[in-house]
């Protein structure tokens, strides 16, 4: 969507909030023992004592509340019975819909001591992402967006997983436009002000290429190298843009 006057910032703001919370609340409880679908009850909890409710559940009728990927699983894998153990990382995608607007972030978390690499490339999908916020403004393209990220990930010898990205946000999950993490030259719409969109570098170990999984839902990267997943929604501005998801 764009934003087009004090009731829509007001409204994404306020889901962007509830974002913020669930995500807070499940990271909270990241350490080895649990469960993931322990994990998504707690993040599911504090939707509902918000006044809102799973945005993948509701357009998307996803089995889960929030996407929980682990390891070589990069995105929309599926809460549930899996406990997570010491050095895996935990991937935890939260979208939100309150009051008929929707917001969408991620984080990855480590749990307990980690390998140098699975370090390295949480703090790579982070640095991707303070990267495009430098770009993500108003006149530039969607594209530098994807030419930022895909640099600094490179730089680190890491790859983007190219079937993944960012997009628009606001009314549904996933509206345009698309938010590519290279520089696809079909991403060649202009940034204007109020846009929101998501950017959401989405990182892998190996060659990036990703393949989805029996369950119908889950992408893994196909060498099952481990990935990484960082994102925010924001609100595009002539400066610095806002972030709807932030703490
Ligand atoms: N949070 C995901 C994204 O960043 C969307 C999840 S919707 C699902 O685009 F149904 F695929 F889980
Ligand atoms: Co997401
Ligand atoms: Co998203």
């Amino acid at each position: 969507m764009s934003i087009s006057g004090p009731e829509e910032l007001e409204g994404m703001r306020a889901v962007g909030a509830v974002v913020r919370r669930v995500i807070e609340a499940m990271r909270k409880s990241v350490r080895p023992g649990v469960t993931t679908a322990e994990l998504d009850a707690i993040g599911d909890k504090v939707m509902r004592d918000d006044g809102a409710q799973s945005a993948p559940a509701l357009v998307y009728h996803f089995p889960g509340s929030s996407c929980i990927s682990l390891n070589d699983e990069a995105v929309h894998g599926i809460p549930g019975e899996r406990i997570l153990r010491e050095g895996d990382l935990v991937k935890l995608d939260v979208t939100v819909e309150k009051n008929g607007f929707m917001a969408d972030a991620a984080v990855t978390v480590a749990v307990g001591a980690v390998s140098e690499e699975s370090k390295r490339l949480i703090a790579c999908a982070e640095r991707a992402f303070a990267k495009a916020m430098l770009v993500a403004r108003a006149g530039f393209r969607v594209s530098e967006i994807g030419r930022a990220v895909e640099r600094e990930v490179r730089r680190d010898g890491f790859s983007v997983i190219r079937d993944l990205g960012g997009h628009g946000i606001g009314r549904t999950i996933h509206e345009a436009p698309r938010v590519p993490n290279y520089a696809d030259p079909q991403a060649n719409q202009i940034l204007t002000e109020g846009m929101v969109i998501t950017v959401e570098p989405i990182i892998a170990a190996g060659s990036g290429r990703a393949v989805l999984a029996k369950d119908g839902w889950t992408v893994q990267t196909a060498d099952h190298k481990p990935s990484a997943h960082y994102e925010h929604t924001i609100v595009i501005t002539k400066g610095t843009p806002m972030v709807l998801t932030a703490a």
